[in-house]
């Protein structure tokens, strides 16, 4: 498992990834693309789009699916009409809960307080001096030890919490507990408890801050849209928000998919772009952004096949993470259990990463796909009126189309060939962009051993990014600046750069410019030497295996082209 600090560094160092504004301090939860990173989610985008959408051969039906389908893109704004997110359920529904810490301030997502208990410094140090494990197991309540603790690293480390501010009144209550209760062994979860309830008979036991240890206030809903004015007034009738999904975008769009392209059901429409959620605790590098870019498809099909459907897309989404990589034991599918699924769902799963900040048996989303019924667009048709306006009113007219009254749109579906009229059911497979891009990152990160000019083994940081997300697909280099060689160099690099992405480097020891190379990625590195003056041939070098081969000037463009494929 490689370590996260280690991984950080490199992207800084290489330029894949910075923190925002870094040099007024940073903005927390927003991240930046250096030069490297840029390329490396640029392909990932491209792949993806590529794979779902353009490269999508709708003649033939693909393997594991029903029958064949169309796909098609768009790209919708990230502010849209308010009331596109009163219908999605967004404007009411779209919140986390959040408790604020009474000593420090600081605010808290109440599901997270627990995982941030477990990797707090100070809830360390405290089962240091308790000299117990932590997660479950349990820890000796030893009186003599915690008040050490408390009157010593505990004042520092902890100065929220009761136990540290009032040692001796909480240790005679905490003893008389421990003693009536659960005896003298506790699980640390249990203890932090103890040790931060002054009051229990008044509040019942809480958890501590996981900052300063001091008291949580009581969950409260925090809606997670950002919200913006649209105009020159500000007020309620201008305000607006940043989209938190790119899914509305395609919803409130079927209808001009629909009646604009010849596309027939079933169909996916697909969209990149911006999303915006105002998390409480943006964390763990970029996993939990508060700007962060989706990859959504909204596949529209029959309500008989939307079970198949789901089941195929589950299936292919998978595939596409493990041929590019990340394959093994960190990338796993999670079917959600019957409790976990919203109510209008019969089917959904995460495709998950073991990321390294994550607790060992601990996996990240990377991607849900979800089966979501004709929710949505029944939700758009319905329109969500406001309380004076309802309940709303639906007839059907001669046609049998329904006639909607109040803001909805008929969003049904009519099958040209069998004249059948339904509201689509939607299969929902949406990505993270910025997810994908720190698992591939993660999963590439590689410290291994390679010999040097001299034969002696060196330690080697290499990341070993798939060819089609590597930044940089090959790098050029003269072995030495002279006898010619930069010319021939420099020939080969501008025949490649007109294919790829592609670097010349003619700047300090080959040995070095390697190094550079298989930190940035880059799966292969050309170099003219003095054979090359006499036979017009050149050294390839392979960043995994470290093979190296003879390839004919003339032939680097198709030879770099064969071994991206
Ligand atoms: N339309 C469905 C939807 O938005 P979601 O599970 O909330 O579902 C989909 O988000 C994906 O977007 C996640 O699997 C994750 O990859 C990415 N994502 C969500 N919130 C994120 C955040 N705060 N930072 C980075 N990526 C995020």
């Amino acid at each position: 498992m490689i370590e996260m600090e280690k991984l950080v560094s490199l992207c800084k160092r290489r330029g894949f990834l910075f923190q925002s504004s870094e040099i007024y301090g940073g903005l927390n939860g927003f991240w930046d693309y250096g030069p490297l990173g840029v390329e490396l989610k640029r392909n990932i985008k491209d792949a993806w789009w590529r794979d779902m959408i353009t490269g999508h051969d709708d003649s033939t039906v693909q393997p594991g699916a029903p029958e064949t389908y169309e796909m098609t893109g768009l790209d919708s704004t990230i502010i849209m009409h308010p009331q596109v997110w009163k219908c999605s359920g967004h404007y009411d529904l779209f919140h986390d809960y959040m408790q604020t810490c009474r000593q420090c301030k600081k605010l808290f997502r109440a599901d997270h307080v627990g995982n941030m208990l477990a990797e707090s410094e100070w809830v360390q140090s405290l089962t240091a001096a308790c000299q117990g494990a932590m997660a479950d197991d349990g820890i000796r309540v030893d009186p003599p030890s915690l008040l050490k603790w408390a009157k010593g690293k505990g004042k520092k480390a902890a100065p929220g919490l009761a136990f540290v501010r009032d040692p001796e009144a909480m240790l005679t209550w905490l003893a008389d507990e421990v003693e009536k209760g659960p005896g003298a062994e506790l699980g640390i979860m249990a203890l932090l408890q103890y040790l931060a309830t002054e009051q229990p008979a008044q509040t019942g036991l809480q958890m501590p801050c996981p900052e300063c240890g001091g008291d949580l206030t009581e969950p409260r809903e925090f809606n997670l849209m950002f919200e913006t004015y649209t105009g020159a007034v500000r007020d309620e009738t201008s305000k607006a928000f940043l989209r938190p999904e790119t899914a509305q975008g395609i919803f409130v769009n079927f209808k001009n998919v629909l009646d604009s392209s010849r596309v027939r059901i079933p169909f996916g429409i697909a969209q990149i772009g911006k999303s915006f959620r105002n998390e409480i605790t943006p964390r763990n590098f970029t996993f939990r952004s508060r700007e962060f870019e989706q990859m959504e498809i909204e596949f529209f099909c029959h309500p008989d096949s939307s079970a198949d459907w789901y089941r195929y897309w589950r299936d292919r989404r998978m595939q596409w993470y493990t041929k590019l990589g990340l394959a093994g034991e960190r990338l796993r599918l999670r079917e959600h259990a019957a409790e976990e699924l919203s109510h209008y769902s019969t089917g959904t799963a995460d495709i998950e990463y073991a990321f390294p900040f994550l607790q060992p048996g601990d996996f990240g989303e990377l991607e849900g796909i979800a089966h979501r019924g004709d929710f949505d667009l029944r939700s758009h048709m319905e329109g969500k009126l406001d309380e004076k306006t309802r309940p709303l009113q639906v007839e059907l007219g001669p046609d049998g189309k329904p006639k909607w009254k109040g803001s909805g749109r008929d969003l049904t579906y009519r099958d040209d060939l069998s004249g059948e009229r339904y509201t689509p059911h939607v299969i929902e497979p949406s990505a993270g962009a910025d997810r994908a891009a720190l698992a591939f990152l993660c999963e590439a990160y590689t410290e291994d051993q390679v010999p040097d000019d001299k034969g002696t083994m060196q330690q080697r940081l290499v990341m070993k990014l798939h060819p089609r997300l590597a930044p940089i697909k090959a790098a050029v280099f003269p072995l030495v600046k002279k006898d010619g060689m930069p010319d021939v160099a420099k020939e080969i690099y501008r025949a490649l750069k007109v294919h790829f992405p592609v670097f010349y480097d003619e700047k300090s020891a080959v040995g070095r410019r390697y190094r550079r190379q298989d930190e940035a990625g880059t799966p292969y590195c050309i170099t003219v030497d003095g054979q090359t003056l006499q036979d017009r041939t050149v050294t390839f070098r392979d960043r995994d295996t470290l093979q190296q081969w003879r390839v004919k000037v003339d032939d680097c463009v198709d030879e770099l082209r064969q071994r991206l494929q």
